[in-house]
């Protein structure tokens, strides 16, 4: 099973071979990258896009599928972070980039199911703490400016909430669908968008961009890659995570179209149509990277059994995962990263759909040239920013975490006296063999394949993913198949195998 909104069936583009001239190479054909390229090829600049796999197939193909102004954290918590002005710049940014997403699917004739629909955010239990704080978030959102209702009832759902905050005029689409339509539009203006074609090697002064059989030099290079790839010390400042989502059809009608956030249970449900059909997603499940265990599929359960209970859903016809890499204070990273030439868009949260949207803005403004920097909303998203008080606590906490896996996890491996025959069918594990730690892989049929458990970023053990069948980094989130190629994150680099 996969993403709801992932379809196959199209031939996968081109992969880059040779040398080729841009003014601006971006790397990433998600949101956030077909944002930039069509913002900038519309300004008249010449753009190479790069994808590592096929455009839209990685987070944003993963994603909620959800559009709206505010943040997922809550804009109670940005108010306590960010003064009233900044956070209402960040909120004015992302309702215009919901606007930009609706106009372009419009006038590039992109069938994305995008649809106006309001977000309610609802406290099931009446007794849950969780309720002052949407008493909060309420206020919150109406003192940065967005009409906000308070209620008791999320319109047409089966749900009995103690209260309910909604926002009115807020979007879901089918993210696939557009960045398909994108991908599209721009090879029909003349843009190259390059799949299967990985960034091996970046020289960030020379603003020169590998890939196994070809290179790109640009005047500007701008990594749409979720988080930066190779080194860099943004990723010091980042917690990663992954989240589970679960699609059914609705028999019958079902809930009237919207997307509901079930606070105390940390559940975020919307309704989705297409081809004549309608379906229930539900994402939840959230945890550190790395962190997962070897559940198998009972992140997946979860949300699972939560939609039979909740919403009488049937029938799961979809289940998928995907990575966030949320700041440290509660916005986004996204400008000139401070190595060469090169920019980056990245700490976007659960929120990136439209943060990516408003990067494709930031970055149109800032490849205009020096003055760029001082638009107010480049200055806000800046990744040179220092906000020392505002994200204190968060990146010493994250620092403390990535500490605590870079020397805990050797001890722990080293102290386990598992066998090969403690890893499962399907399964995956760290063990000693011959007195060196190994991550080792039992494929269905039976055979084993044996990997170093080294993370090539930056040396971290790597865990096994149950829910995923994956070898995740607990550090920085790059991830990794059972044969040890890089699947995401910052790592630019193969686990070895070694057997
Ligand atoms: Fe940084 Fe693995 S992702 S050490």
């Amino acid at each position: 099973m996969d993403s709801i909104w992932i379809e196959g069936g199209q031939a996968a583009g081109e992969c880059l071979r040779g040398d080729v001239e841009a003014d601006v190479a971006v790397v990433g054909a998600g949101i956030t990258g077909v944002a930039a390229a069509l913002r900038l090829a519309a300004a008249g600049r010449r753009v190479v896009v790069l994808d590592a796999r096929r455009a839209g197939a990685g987070n944003t193909g993963r994603s909620t599928g959800n559009l709206y102004a505010t943040v997922s954290s809550g804009l109670a918590k940005l108010r306590g972070k960010w003064n009233d002005a900044d956070a209402t710049l960040a909120v004015v940014a992302r309702a215009r980039a919901i606007d930009w997403i609706e106009q372009t699917a419009r006038e590039l004739g992109i069938d994305c199911a995008f649809r106006r629909v309001p977000l309610h955010q609802c406290v099931l239990d009446g007794a849950s703490q969780e309720l002052g704080m949407l008493r909060d978030e309420h206020e919150a959102a109406r003192a940065l400016g967005l009409g906000a209702a308070w209620g008791q009832q999320v319109d047409g759902w089966p749900l009995r909430p103690a209260a309910v905050h909604t926002l009115p005029g807020q979007a879901h689409f089918n993210p696939w669908r557009f960045v398909s339509g994108a991908v599209a539009a721009l090879r029909r203006q003349g843009v190259p968008v390059y799949e299967h074609s990985r960034v091996i090697d970046i020289d960030a002064d020379a603003g020169v961009v590998t890939t196994p059989e070809g290179r790109v030099r640009a005047g500007h290079v701008l990594l749409a890659t979720h988080t930066p790839m190779g080194i860099n010390l943004l990723q010091t400042k980042m917690e990663v995570y992954r989240e589970y989502g679960v699609a059914a059809p609705l028999e019958g009608r079902g809930p009237s179209d919207a997307s509901v956030w079930v606070r105390d249970g940390k559940w975020s449900l919307r309704t989705h149509e297409a081809d004549g059909l309608r379906w229930l997603v539900i994402v939840g499940g959230k945890h550190k990277t790395g962190e997962g265990g070897e559940r198998g599929d009972g992140w997946y359960d979860a949300l699972r059994a939560w939609g039979r209970e909740h919403l009488g859903l049937r029938g799961y016809s979809h289940a998928w995962s995907a990575q966030q890499y949320a700041s440290a204070d509660g916005l986004p990273y996204i400008g000139r990263s401070g190595h060469g030439r090169v920019l980056v868009a990245t700490g976007m949260g659960a929120d990136g759909l439209v943060w990516g949207a408003v990067a494709g803005e930031v970055v149109d403004t800032l490849v205009r040239g020096p003055e760029g920097d001082d638009d107010p909303l480049a200055r806000l998203l800046t990744p040179r920013r220092l906000a020392p008080l505002k994200s204190a606590k968060s990146t010493l906490k994250e620092n403390a975490t990535v500490a605590r896996h870079m020397l805990g996890d050797r001890i722990e491996a080293r102290r386990d006296d598992a066998g090969p025959d403690d890893v499962p069918r399907g399964g995956g594990r760290l063990l000693k063999i011959d007195g060196e730690v190994r991550a080792v892989h039992r494929t269905e049929g039976g055979e084993l394949i044996a990997l170093s458990p080294v993370c090539p970023h930056m040396k971290c053990y790597v865990k096994w993913n149950g829910a995923d069948g994956t070898w995740d980094c607990p550090c920085h989130g790059s991830r990794f198949d059972v044969e040890g190629r890089v699947i995401e994150g910052p790592s630019l680099e193969d686990l070895q195998r070694l057997g």
